[in-house]
């Protein structure tokens, strides 16, 4: 069985004392008040029916909420999705740049990776929109989207841009171009932001990884201990108070895949990180595992992220990049994305 390497399995991850609590006070319950007005949910019979009586709504959407107060309809998400996919086919069919290094601090190293990679024919004023200090502040997001929108120099239809960066050459005044933008970044940042996100948590769980160990089974076990999307809004409903007596008519739910991908109930040794348990498991139907959202409407981007995912891993692995050993603990912040906050990456060799 290949246990993950003494050094992994000694860091320490610092929890935000909202998330510690989460686990140490309601682990292995299905169903538990939070708030006033706020169950969470984390059984897997109860996340499955909640999830299954209705579509998210477009407010609890993660990617395609509503844009500067404009709906964006399920067609044109379906039709940005698409665009998005087919850039990423593009720069996986391209040779990789020579001369990759992919030591520093991840997820940034990840991320200015993958926005270099897919969106590196794209003019700054575009590229500019995937910065990561744009997270801090909707406000700062905002103002680099007007002022792209405003200033002249514009990319223009005919230009070379990627099929994301024709969108916004199209648009013909200002306020539809203001919404080109804030509908790139919303399509280009999962791409950048949850992926780097995703592999900097592999890399801190299970680094250096045993060569024998698939990158597939890396990823499944990193979503597990780490899903990115911790928690998955539903805003109160008619249908949910017939599901549970538990629920209110005004009750929202919060399903915790952070919660039921630690049920010792479900999961031998929940809290290790062991990738071979994948060797038997189907991740499409195991329950209580649900990084991706539910059966019946998985993550659009998925087929994107397991190859980009395992791009990642195989530069890594091969390059002989491991996390600094110097580092003992890291920080998962309450942000909407789980993940470390900083994961110091190195070659092997530097790191004796
Ligand atoms: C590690 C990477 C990712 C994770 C963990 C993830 C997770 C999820 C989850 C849990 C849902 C279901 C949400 C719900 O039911 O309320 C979802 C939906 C969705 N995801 Fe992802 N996702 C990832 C990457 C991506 C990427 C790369 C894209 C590409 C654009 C993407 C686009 C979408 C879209 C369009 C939806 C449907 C609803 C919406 O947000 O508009 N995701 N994702």
């Amino acid at each position: 069985m290949a246990l993950s390497p003494a050094s992994a399995r000694s860091r320490n991850t610092v929890l935000s004392p909202r998330l510690e609590a989460l686990l140490r006070d309601h682990l292995g319950k299905d169903a538990v008040r939070l708030e006033p007005d706020t169950i969470g949910v984390a059984g897997p019979e109860l996340t499955d029916r909640i999830l299954a009586a209705r579509r998210a709504t477009e407010i609890e959407r993660p990617t395609f909420k509503p844009l500067h107060g404009r709906s964006i309809t399920r067609t044109e998400a379906s039709s940005v999705t698409r665009t998005i996919g087919s850039d990423v086919r593009e720069a996986l069919k391209a040779p990789l740049p020579q001369n990759i290094d992919l030591s520093g601090p991840w997820p940034l190293t990840g991320h200015l990776f993958l926005r270099d990679l897919i969106l590196g024919r794209d003019p700054r004023r575009l590229r500019i929109l995937m910065s990561r200090n744009l997270e801090l502040t909707p406000l700062l997001t905002w103002l680099v989207i007007s002022a792209g929108a405003a200033l002249p120099g514009r990319p223009k239809p005919g230009d070379d841009l990627t099929e994301l960066g024709k969108l916004t050459a199209k648009a013909a005044n200002y306020q539809d171009r203001r919404y080109a933008l804030g509908m790139y970044r919303r399509a280009a940042a999962p791409v950048c932001f949850t992926i780097s996100t995703l592999v900097a948590n592999a890399l801190w769980l299970g680094s250096p990884f045993d060569d024998s160990t698939p990158n597939r089974n890396i990823i499944f076990e990193s979503l597990r201990l780490l899903p990115p999307s911790w928690n998955i809004l539903r805003r109160a409903s008619p249908e949910y108070p017939a599901l549970d007596p538990r629920i209110g008519t005004g009750d929202d739910i919060l399903v915790l895949p952070l919660l039921s991908h630690r049920d010792p109930a479900l999961w031998e040794d929940p809290n290790e990180f062991r990738p071979e348990r994948w060797d038997h498991l189907d991740p499409d139907s195991t329950p209580g595992y649900l990084p991706f959202g539910h059966s019946s409407e998985r993550c659009w981007g998925r087929h994107m992220v397991m190859p980009l995912a395992e791009l990642l891993l195989d530069q890594i692995r091969a390059a002989g990049l491991v996390v600094d050993p110097e580092q003992r603990t890291a920080k998962v912040p309450l942000l909407g994305l789980l993940g470390v906050s900083e994961v110091r990456v190195l070659k092997a060799r530097d790191a004796r």
